[in-house]
C-alpha cells in the first residue's frame, strides 16, 4: 500500500514537473483555438496603398499558414468579397503554431481574380501579430494578425540565401558596409539588427 503511494506520488510530482512539450501559453492561459486575419487588396504589394483610392480587397485568393520552416501548411482560407481572411486553428494545430515560425502566404499569381496589379509569380508572405486572447468556458482563442506582405520569389530568395552565407562569413556590420560601399550606397546609420536578420532587405540597410 505504502509503496503504490509512493509510486503515485513520484508520478504525481513527475508529470507536474514536466511542462507541456508543445502548445501556447499566454499569460498563464494555455491557448486551444488560434485565429489568424488580414486583408489582401489589390495594389501592387498587396497592402494598403494610401495612394491609390481605387484600390480594394482581392476576392477568393488562397491565404495559406505556413509553419515549421515553410515544411506544413497548418491551416488555410479564401479572401471574402472584400479581401479580408481568417483563418481558424483547432486545438490539435494550436499545439504546432510558433508565432516566431508560422508566416501567412500567399501564392500568386492569384486566381479567378480581376486584379492586375499584384506581381505575377512568387508569394506575398508576412509574419503574425498576437492581438488578444478571448477565454470562453470551453476555449481560450488567441487572435493574430497579419503584417505587412512582402514579396517573395526566387530572386529574393536566393539574394537573402548570399545575404546570410556572408553573414556568417564576414560577421554582419563588416559585410553590410562592405555590399553598401560596393553598392555606391552609404549604410544607414541606425540598422535594426532584428530587422535585418528577419528580413535580410537592402531597402532596410543601406540608404537608397
Ligand atoms: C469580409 O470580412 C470582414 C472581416 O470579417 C467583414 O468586415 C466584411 O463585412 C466581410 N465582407 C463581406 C462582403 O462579407
Ligand atoms: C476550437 O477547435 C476545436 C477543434 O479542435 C473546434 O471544435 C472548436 O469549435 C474550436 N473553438 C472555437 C471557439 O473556434
Amino acid at each position: 500500500m505504502a509503496s503504490h503511494t509512493m509510486l503515485l506520488l513520484a508520478v504525481l510530482c513527475v508529470s507536474a514537473a514536466t511542462p507541456l512539450a508543445h502548445g501556447l501559453i499566454i499569460n498563464g492561459i494555455t491557448i486551444t483555438n488560434i485565429t489568424i486575419t488580414g486583408l489582401l487588396v489589390c495594389s501592387e504589394t498587396g497592402n494598403v496603398d494610401p495612394s491609390c483610392s481605387s484600390c480594394s480587397g482581392v476576392p477568393g485568393a488562397l491565404v495559406q499558414l505556413s509553419c515549421m520552416g515553410g515544411q506544413t501548411t497548418l491551416g488555410q482560407a479564401l479572401t471574402n468579397l472584400t479581401g479580408f481572411y481568417k483563418i481558424a486553428l483547432g486545438t490539435v494545430d494550436s499545439l504546432l503554431f510558433d508565432a516566431s515560425d508560422c508566416k501567412v502566404v500567399i501564392p500568386l499569381p492569384v486566381v479567378g481574380t480581376s486584379c492586375a496589379l499584384l506581381p505575377p509569380t512568387g508569394n506575398l508572405q508576412t509574419t503574425v501579430t498576437l492581438v488578444g486572447v478571448v477565454q470562453t468556458l470551453l476555449s481560450a482563442i488567441a487572435n493574430f494578425v497579419a503584417g505587412h506582405l512582402t514579396w517573395v520569389h526566387w530572386l529574393t530568395t536566393i539574394i537573402s540565401l548570399v545575404f546570410k552565407l556572408l553573414h556568417s562569413v564576414y560577421g554582419l556590420f563588416g559585410f553590410l558596409e562592405k555590399v553598401c560601399v560596393f553598392l555606391g550606397l552609404d549604410l544607414h546609420d541606425v540598422v535594426s539588427l532584428q530587422e535585418v536578420t528577419a528580413r535580410y532587405d537592402l531597402g532596410v540597410i543601406c540608404k537608397m
